[in-house]
């Protein structure tokens, strides 16, 4: 047996070492070679500063091997990203750009050349989603679900967000008593993202405080685990040659996207034979045009709700961790926060209304500042859909550029913030904000592409944390890291290292 496969194997080298072949072999080479590195002079002919490329993966890792937010730290500060500048990502020239007017006038005021992101759909099923929607399509589908986030259609989702803040406090006072000690408030806050996101963009009940591993769950967490082996592969081809790759290598998220596609549709189901809930669902529902029809199919409904729960769970649960971990270290600033809760509170009869939220001004400060200091998205992005010149400057990048925006690095700037490692929600006083460009502080991006959900994320994270915090005070406990909260480097999303953090959570006397 192994002297047939030695010889077959012999036969195919001596075959290979010809002539043909070995032509064909240095083609297909110096082909590949050509089309990777043609654009490394992309920036350089334009006069844009940025770090020299690399083969085979231009700057992707720059300067080399680092990682995530290396990256962002190293094209900011030291690669002309505060301004901006060029990399080259894989092969593919990017620009980088960090100074504020730029971005308003990329983000806001000639957003008509930026309406777009690059074509990336990791899953044939996602391609109707708003995130990964362009030009026109995106447009229309924007606005027949913006009214969706309006404060009205919030006010109505109150309850449902009430209800789950109510078993987070529960569950958060019980784990404090089973380990005696400290909590993973990540994990608390997870499950009650999970469950709320469920609960207003499914119509589910998926109580995880109860049972972590429901089928919703389990699904759930499929859609996060970073991909591995075939998906990781995948992934790759698919950043490097687009949309394509979908239709030639199966989609491992298949089996995952048709559970989804099933409890949607078994609600949709459900709500025609007469029971109506308020929450994200119904509204897509209720989307009507002029002649009464429903404007968004079924398919685009199950992609909306789906990518709401992509975008919603891990981005929230992340914002009410970093919040947490905020005030466990900064207790003079909590102080503030409980008195005004109970002084609210009192006001309100003690029920945590809507009203009552809109009154908790220090609460509402410190939020701001946990997204200043840990924005859940390191960075934004968009494509030119036209030729555009840089204001005031003489590059012009042409259609189909990606251009990227920092998050992080912006937020951490002394120029924009001083002391900037700083919990300090006095930063966001009126007469302060006002001192400020518009666009230093982007934790949801900027402009008419900005997140279409900000007031519900800031909304239902007001929510979770007044219903803790009215009967519990957070402290460090001894696995409780020294600010600022060391992250895992790697994580697209900002993320605490080991993705824990762990504090104690005391009644309130
Ligand atoms: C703290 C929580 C959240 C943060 C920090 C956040 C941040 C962001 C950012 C930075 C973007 C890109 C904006 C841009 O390119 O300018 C975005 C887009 C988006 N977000 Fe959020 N997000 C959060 C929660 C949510 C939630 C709860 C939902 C849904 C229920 C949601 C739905 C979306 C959608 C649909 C988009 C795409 C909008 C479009 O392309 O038109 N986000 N978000």
């Amino acid at each position: 047996m192994i002297g047939t496969l030695l010889g077959v194997l012999s036969a195919v080298l001596k075959w290979v070492f010809t002539p043909l072949p070995l032509a064909v072999l240095a083609c297909t080479m110096a082909t590949i070679y050509y089309l990777m590195t043609k654009d490394y002079r992309f920036w350089k002919a334009r006069g844009v500063p940025g770090p020299t490329p690399t083969f085979p993966y231009g700057n992707e890792f720059g300067p080399p091997l680092v990682d995530f937010i290396g990256f962002e730290e190293w094209i900011y500060n030291t690669q002309g990203g505060k301004k901006f500048c060029g990399y080259i990502e894989m092969a593919r020239p990017v620009l980088y750009v960090g100074d504020l007017d730029l971005i308003r006038a990329i983000t806001i005021k000639d957003f008509e050349s930026f309406t777009d992101r690059r074509d990336l759909a990791i899953s044939e099923d996602f391609m109707e989603m708003l995130q990964v929607l362009n030009g026109k399509e995106w447009k229309d589908t924007r606005s027949v679900m913006s009214p969706t986030f309006s404060s009205s259609k919030l006010r109505a989702m109150h309850q449902l967000c009430l209800d789950n803040a109510s078993n987070l406090n529960d569950y958060v006072k019980a784990e404090m008593k089973r380990t005696g000690g400290e909590i993973d408030i990540k994990d608390c806050f997870g499950r009650f993202t999970m469950d709320n996101i469920a609960s207003c963009a499914f119509g589910v009940n998926c109580n995880s405080f109860k049972d972590p591993n429901t089928e919703f769950a389990k699904n759930a967490a499929v859609l996060f685990e970073a991909p591995t082996g075939f998906a990781a592969v995948r992934l790759t081809l698919l950043v490097l040659l687009g949309n394509i790759v979908q239709k030639i290598l199966p989609d491992p998220l298949k089996s995952v996207n048709q559970f989804f596609a099933r409890v949607v549709n078994r609600t949709i189901n459900e709500r025609q034979t007469g029971d109506r809930r308020k929450d994200f669902l119904q509204l897509l529902l209720d989307t009507k045009d002029k002649d009464g029809k429903r404007i968004l199919t079924d398919s685009s409904i199950i992609a909306q709700s789906v990518l709401f729960f992509i975008v919603g769970y891990d981005t929230t649960a992340k914002l009410l961790t970093f919040a947490a971990y905020c005030l466990a270290t900064n207790p003079e600033v909590q102080d503030g926060i409980l008195s005004e809760i109970d002084e609210v509170l009192e006001r309100h009869k003690g029920q945590l209304t809507y009203e009552a939220l809109g009154e908790m001004h220090q609460l509402d400060r410190a939020i701001s500042e946990t997204l200043r200091l840990y924005p859940p998205a390191a960075r934004i992005e968009r494509l030119s859909s036209k030729e555009y010149t840089l204001p005031g400057t003489n590059v012009t990048i042409p259609k189909g550029t990606v251009v990227q925006m920092p998050i992080f690095t912006l937020h951490r700037d002394p120029d924009h913030y001083p002391d900037p490692m700083r919990f300090d929600p006095d930063r966001f006083l009126p007469e302060e904000k006002e001192k400020r460009h518009p666009c230093a502080y982007i934790p949801f991006g900027s402009g008419p592409r900005n997140c279409i959900a900000m007031r519900f994320a800031l909304f239902e994270a007001k929510v979770a944390l007044a219903a803790m915090l009215r009967e519990t005070r957070l402290e460090p406990g001894p696995n409780t890291p020294k600010p600022p909260m060391p992250l895992d480097k790697r994580a697209f999303l900002l993320t605490p290292e080991g993705n824990k953090a762990f504090l104690r959570a005391v009644p309130r006397k």
